[in-house]
């Protein structure tokens, strides 16, 4: 039994700061940003979209009335989760009207969680073929203001809905991975910010890929050639190319062209949304699905997911015939072409901007938020949220 991914779904907040005005304000070149990272914007996200939202919104493009008497598993990575005890999943298993019937959970391993996700929904479309899993990835990256990982912050979610028979991709059983207990990234429960070592970060996340690549290969003998292109965890474009390069000499010279070209591809979308965490490898996938124009079934496509920590891990799968009907590409491209540009000075102010944390009440702006799914404010320590298509459905 084919067990993979059947939908995907992305969703990023309306507005971004464009890389080089910030490179400017900052005072560095902007070409630090734009070629050294290989960003150009950052999606920032407003008061009223957090983690669960982003999830939400991009859960809602993807999902129909089949998908809802199916889903009967919602697993949530983040690493920005909104509580340290009621999972994000089952505030997104409410929003999106799922059945009662079904499990509700978050994981978290820094970027590697929506990874996780996946590894337990094929267990259990395994066990049970007529199920669906609802993954979903969705993070707010924040290092603070003027602070080196910056620019390498993001905000958004990629959903994903796994089964028997997927019409996207098929889901290989070589994975190959590895646990390490490293301080490269962490945040600890008391920070909104991430704490950094980044140097250490990125040798870390070379030192992974080359490890479980060398892993899958004793596995499986199979070596670059075999791959149509590679997907990278991206928190920042340049990150999986560091990784690539150090492979690619071992490979023949149209393996490394297409490899190299393919991997431009995939980072399309990841150049102008930064970094997503959990769902960074999946934005990176659908960018490849979305913007490469010949890609075609039966195309291999390895994967590499890093979660900080750090675990790693390399696994593989194959399209499926008629995948391009699966996707969403026009409704992505208009979510590009209609995003606001910020200001810096519009940018730290939303910053700095958060919800209360004394238990008082606050009412917020959601009619400035074009996303159907919002949080529309505090109340007692709870926040509030709001699905503005159920409520044009009720008037
Ligand atoms: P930095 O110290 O500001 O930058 O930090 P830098 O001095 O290393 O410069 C960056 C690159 O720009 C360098 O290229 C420079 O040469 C180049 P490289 O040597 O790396 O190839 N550069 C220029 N290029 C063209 N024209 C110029 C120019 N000037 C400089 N004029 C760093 C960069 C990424 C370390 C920082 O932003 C950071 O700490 N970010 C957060 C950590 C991170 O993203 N780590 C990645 C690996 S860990 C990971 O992926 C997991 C993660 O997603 C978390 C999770 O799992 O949950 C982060």
């Amino acid at each position: 039994m084919e067990i993979g991914i059947d939908k995907i779904g992305f969703f990023a907040p309306h507005m971004y700061v464009d890389m080089t005005n910030l490179a400017v304000a900052r005072g560095v070149e902007p070409e630090k940003f734009t070629i050294g990272i290989g960003q150009s914007q950052m999606a920032v996200a407003p008061i009223t979209q957090d983690p669960v939202t982003l999830a939400a919104n991009a859960a809602l493009e993807i999902l129909d009335e089949e998908d809802r008497a199916q889903i009967d598993m919602v697993l949530f990575g983040t690493e920005s989760g909104i509580d340290n005890s009621k999972s994000a999943a089952v505030y997104v298993h409410h929003l999106l009207g799922l059945k009662a019937e079904a499990r509700a959970v978050e994981l978290k391993q820094a970027c590697y969680g929506a990874t996780a996700g996946i590894q337990l929904a094929k267990g259990h479309i395994a066990l049970h073929p007529e199920s669906k899993v609802l993954v979903l990835g969705s993070d707010i990256a924040r290092y603070g203001l003027k602070t080196s990982g910056e620019s390498t912050q993001g905000a958004g979610a990629v959903v994903m809905v796994i089964s028997a028979a997927p019409r996207i991709l098929a889901l290989d059983n070589d994975n190959a991975f590895l646990s390490n207990d490293i301080m490269d990234f962490w945040r600890p429960i008391y920070s909104e910010q991430a704490f950094v070592d980044g140097k250490f970060s990125n040798e870390q996340y070379v030192h992974f890929f080359n490890e479980v690549w060398k892993q899958y290969k004793e596995k499986t003998g199979n070596d670059l050639a075999d791959f149509e292109a590679i997907c990278f965890h991206l928190p920042y474009t340049k990150m999986g190319w560091k990784a690539l390069r150090t492979e690619l000499p071992n490979a023949d010279e149209s393996t490394q062209e297409r490899l190299k070209a393919n991997y431009q591809i995939s980072t399309a979308y990841n150049r102008n949304i930064g970094n997503i965490y959990t769902g960074s490898l999946y934005l990176s996938l659908l960018s490849l699905l979305e913007q490469k124009e010949d890609l075609q079934a039966g195309a291999k496509i390895g994967l590499f997911s890093y979660g900080s920590g750090a675990v790693g891990e390399f696994f593989t799968g194959t399209l499926q015939p008629g995948f391009q009907r699966m996707l969403k590409k026009t409704d992505h491209e208009n979510l590009f072409a209609t995003r606001r540009e910020l200001t810096v000075a519009e940018y730290e102010k939303i910053f700095e901007e958060t919800l209360p944390k004394d238990g008082s009440t606050i009412e917020l702006d959601i009619e400035s938020d074009p996303a159907a799914i919002c949080v529309a404010g505090m109340q007692d320590n709870k926040r509030l949220y709001i699905n503005k298509e159920h409520l044009i459905e009720q008037k």
